[in-house]
């Protein structure tokens, strides 16, 4: 495996293919998701062993919201059900559970659920796992700039470009997260879909047609070991 200092301090994944997933088994879509939900928790607990710092996933994206209800009621109820059940397992491996993304939008059920695991697991040291629920950083990017336009509009002008990019690296979702350093999508896709675009500037970017529901922590190793190859300059030689 990978030596300790090569070790990715935040992977970020976008998990697709549930749905393909789903039809390949002759399943209901949903099917795909229910079983995405068991890999969320095998990877999850796969990088707490691996002292992995930081894990975002993409669960929800600002535009899925175009799919059919059906599809998206489950989903809910599937983060609802998932974010108590799992409470063990979170205390149990000392996870910190945070959410970034604009989750107004969410039932007030989900949204006791979310908050419930964020303060339980506040002071939790290892692993912090982070879901991107009703995500999209275009949507954070506006939301941090409304922010600082409605708190702080007289001293934005006087502040040089460094200085802004600061400010808004303190005020978006992920404030006190460290940039990510590997983006993986499952499913075979070749984009980004609107994640975690500023964060991921300089990230080492994975692509895998493997379907999420297929995808394991020894695949997500063998990635490690590839990502512990690759040099990083950061612009510089
Ligand atoms: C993309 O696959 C996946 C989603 C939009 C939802 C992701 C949700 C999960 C992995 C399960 C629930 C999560 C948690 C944290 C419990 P897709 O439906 O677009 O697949 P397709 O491209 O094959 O149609």
């Amino acid at each position: 495996m990978n030596l300790n200092n090569a070790l990715p301090q935040h992977i970020a994944i976008i998990m697709d293919g549930n749905g393909r997933w789903a039809k390949q088994q002759g399943k209901k879509r949903t099917q795909g998701h229910k079983e995405g939900a068991k890999v969320v928790r095998e990877i999850t607990q796969w990088c707490a062993s691996q002292k992995i710092p930081f894990l975002t996933l993409y669960a929800f994206s600002t535009e899925n919201w175009k799919r059919p209800k059906m599809e998206i009621d489950y989903l809910m109820k599937l983060l609802e059900k998932y974010l108590k059940e799992e409470r063990a397992t979170y205390i149990k491996n000392n996870i910190r559970f945070r959410v970034i993304g604009d989750i107004d939008a969410f039932s007030t059920p989900l949204k006791n659920a979310i908050f419930e695991l964020e303060h339980l697991t506040q002071n939790h040291t290892n692993l912090t796992q982070i879901l991107a629920l009703n995500y999209g950083s275009h949507n954070e990017i506006a939301r941090t700039f409304l922010k600082l336009a409605n708190s702080q509009a007289q001293r934005l002008s006087k502040l040089t470009a460094q200085e802004v990019i600061e400010l808004i690296n303190a005020n978006l979702d992920t404030a006190t997260l460290p940039n990510v350093d590997m983006l993986i999508r499952t499913g075979g896709e070749k984009r980004i879909s609107n994640f975690l675009l500023w964060q991921a500037s300089y990230a080492e970017l994975f692509f895998t047609p493997t379907l999420w529901p297929d995808f394991t922590a020894n695949e997500l190793d063998s990635l490690l070991s590839e990502f512990s190859q690759r040099q990083r300059r950061f612009g510089g030689l």
